[in-house]
């Protein structure tokens, strides 16, 4: 059974058949989902979809590229309050690659300290969003000790990978390390201790090869597990049960 910790069922690429699809899952192989909020509106969504699925659980959060219009921290902090089935504040973070404003970039870390803070009252993990922001991002999981997190679609060095896990962070893969080019996660996957890693899509993004260009969703998960596997020379089959046992511990969720 797979779980895939990252995936965004709120967008529009999935109003066509969003419940159809997310139905499916477990007949599919896919036991768990994990769907992330990215602003009020999406973490509402994804809590909604938690409800009325057992095997999908929510973050909310607001995602660095979405706070132009300011945040409402208090009505985050509600949802994850009333919904038991709201295991993480995510995704938070620091987006440099889209943000190039001094300001609005240490208003990104603003936002993300705070998200922190609410993370460690709420005694929940985070989910982190780090983009060509590696050096910012780990100052700030620095400074919140208390806080346990992973970093979503890992892209940072494998010394900084030593780093997060030596501050007891997990590190998250996404259908990335199946294209050519991903030399330096291949290097952190060799590396990183197997109880410290999980699988995503971060669908309807980033598709694995070979469905690279189409709409990602969680039945493209097992291309990721299936790429560990190779790496680590280990049976696909055990890098899934290890990855869902993974997410299950990190997020809360029983047998
Ligand atoms: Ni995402």
């Amino acid at each position: 059974m797979l779980f895939d910790t990252h995936a965004h069922y709120d967008d529009e690429r999935f109003d066509g058949d969003r419940d159809a699809l997310l139905a499916s899952m477990p007949e599919n192989g896919v036991g768990l989902i994990l769907n992330p909020g990215c602003d009020l509106d999406t973490s509402r969504k994804a809590a909604a979809y938690a409800a009325a699925y057992p095997h999908v659980y929510a973050a909310a959060g607001y995602h660095p590229e979405n706070l132009e219009g300011g945040v409402d921290l208090d009505a985050i902090e509600a949802l994850a309050r009333e919904n038991p089935k709201v295991r993480a504040i995510g995704e938070i973070g620091l987006d440099y690659y889209w943000e190039k404003d001094p300001a609005k970039r240490k208003y990104q870390q603003e936002v993300f300290h705070a998200q922190m803070r609410l993370a460690k009252r709420l005694g929940l993990p985070v989910i982190i969003h780090d983009r060509e922001a590696h050096l910012d991002t780990l100052t700030v999981v620095e400074q919140h000790p208390g806080v346990m997190g992973v970093f979503h679609c890992y892209s940072g060095s494998a010394e900084m990978a030593k780093r997060l896990l030596g501050l007891g962070y997990y590190l998250s893969f996404t259908g990335v390390i199946t294209y050519k080019n991903a030399r330096k996660a291949r290097e952190v996957i060799e590396m990183a201790p197997l109880d410290r890693i999980m699988v995503e899509t971060d669908a309807p993004y980033l598709s694995p090869e070979p469905f690279r260009g189409k709409r990602n969703s969680s039945l493209y998960v097992y291309r990721v597990a299936e790429q560990i596997a190779e790496i680590r020379n280990l049976p696909a089959e055990e890098v899934v049960r290890i990855t869902a046992e993974n997410g299950r511990r990190f997020f809360g969720i029983q047998g």
